[in-house]
C-alpha cells in the first residue's frame, strides 16, 4: 500500500480592485449577468462570464423551470453558449458571481459538480488550463489556475474512448 497525496493551491485576493484588469472585467461581467437570472423558485441569482481566446466574452445566468431539474446553472448556460457560437475557440478564463434574494451583495459561489464536469471537458478538449475566478469567502476573490483543481480524478474522454 502506498499513500498518495495531492496538493492544490489558489490565489486569494482581498478585493476585486486587486485583480489584474482582464479578470476584474470578467468578474464584473459575471456580476452584471446575475441581473439576468431567471430564478422564480430559488431567488438565487448566478452569473458566469467566459473569456475566449479571440477576445470575446460570453455571459450566462441561471435559468430555472417549474419542472425543477429542467433548469440550468449559469456556468453551463455560458459555457455551452460559447461552445455553440464559437466552436473550437479556446477558453482563457471563466468568472462566476452570485447574490441571493433582494440584497445584491456578491456572495460566495462555487460551481456545482455538474458544472465542474462540463468546464473540465473544455479544458481537456483544448489542452489548455482555464482560469476560474470566483467570489470567495468573506467577499474575497478566489482565482484557480485551472478548473481541474475543483474536480480531481476527473472523468474525461480518455477513459471513455480508452486513450
Ligand atoms: N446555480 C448556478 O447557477 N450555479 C452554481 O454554481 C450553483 C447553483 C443555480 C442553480 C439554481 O438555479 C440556483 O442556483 C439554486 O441552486
Amino acid at each position: 500500500m502506498q499513500k498518495v497525496e495531492t496538493k492544490n493551491s489558489y490565489d486569494l485576493y482581498d478585493s476585486i480592485d486587486e485583480l489584474p484588469a482582464e479578470w476584474r472585467n470578467l468578474l464584473l461581467e459575471a456580476r452584471k449577468a446575475t441581473n439576468k437570472a431567471y430564478v422564480p423558485y430559488s431567488d438565487f441569482h448566478v452569473g458566469a462570464a467566459v473569456l475566449l481566446e479571440n477576445g470575446i466574452t460570453v455571459t450566462g445566468s441561471n435559468q430555472e423551470n417549474a419542472a425543477y431539474p429542467s433548469g440550468l446553472c449559469a456556468e453551463r448556460v455560458a459555457v455551452f453558449y460559447a461552445g455553440a457560437q464559437y466552436p473550437g475557440v479556446k477558453f482563457k478564463a471563466i468568472a462566476v458571481a452570485a447574490f441571493a434574494g433582494a440584497d445584491p451583495t456578491p456572495l460566495t459561489v462555487s460551481p456545482c459538480g455538474g458544472c465542474r464536469q462540463v468546464m473540465v471537458e473544455y479544458e481537456h478538449l483544448f489542452g489548455q488550463d482555464i482560469k476560474l475566478i470566483m467570489q470567495g469567502n468573506e467577499g474575497k476573490i478566489m482565482v484557480l489556475n485551472h478548473v481541474k483543481t475543483l474536480l480531481p480524478f476527473t472523468f474525461t474522454s480518455d477513459q471513455l474512448l480508452g486513450n
